[in-house]
């Protein structure tokens, strides 16, 4: 099988894109300190990008989960792999994602970081793919694009765990299975 990526969104795009949301929110937690949350592994390409930006004083910490369910498109339960190292009880907290996709991960993560009690919680994801939301509770407070229902990879998004190295946002092309 041949693997082919074609470029969807250019890098030049996903760093202008970063600017102009990192900016959003320095102004939106001006006189705050943010803790931002990387899910792993996806997350850590943007997370970088949006911290290195930020001007406001930033703590970081990482969580992981895994997706299980019937192939890849029905990932419906969802388990905590790693949790957070530090409490996020009465802390400005934005979770940072790749990529939103039906929601499962999300709408489970928040829930349990919610229950937490942080001073406030939002969402930040490079990607959304609002088509295929199952969990419609899950709010993104800041996103990068909007994009049609593609196989993507780069900018931390994998294929067989590949290619999340990429600077810029691809499609996987897969031809001659
Ligand atoms: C991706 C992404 C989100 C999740 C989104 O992670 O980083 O966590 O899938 O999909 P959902 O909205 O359908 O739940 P993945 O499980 O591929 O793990 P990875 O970040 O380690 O690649």
């Amino acid at each position: 099988m041949t693997e082919r990526v074609k470029v969807l969104i250019p890098q030049e795009e996903v760093e202008k894109r970063a600017d102009e949301i990192a900016a959003r929110i320095n102004r939106d937690y001006e006189g705050k300190s943010l803790h931002l949350i990387c899910i792993l592994k996806g997350s850590v390409f943007f997370t970088a990008e949006l911290a290195k930006r930020l001007t406001i004083p930033v703590t970081m910490d990482f969580m992981s989960c895994s997706s299980y369910g019937s192939g890849t498109v029905s990932k419906g339960i969802v388990k905590l792999v790693k949790d957070l190292d530090e409490p996020i009880e009465g802390r400005d907290v934005l979770v940072i994602e790749d990529i939103v996709d039906s929601g499962n991960t999300l709408s489970y993560l928040l829930g349990l970081l919610a229950d937490r009690k942080p001073a406030s919680l939002a969402l930040c994801t490079l990607l959304d793919k609002p088509a295929r939301r199952v969990k419609k509770d899950v709010v993104v407070d800041y996103c990068g694009f909007e994009i049609e229902d593609h196989f993507v990879v780069g900018c931390g998004m994998d294929y067989d765990q590949r290619y999340r190295n990429l600077p810029y946002v691809g499609i996987m092309e897969l031809e001659g299975e």
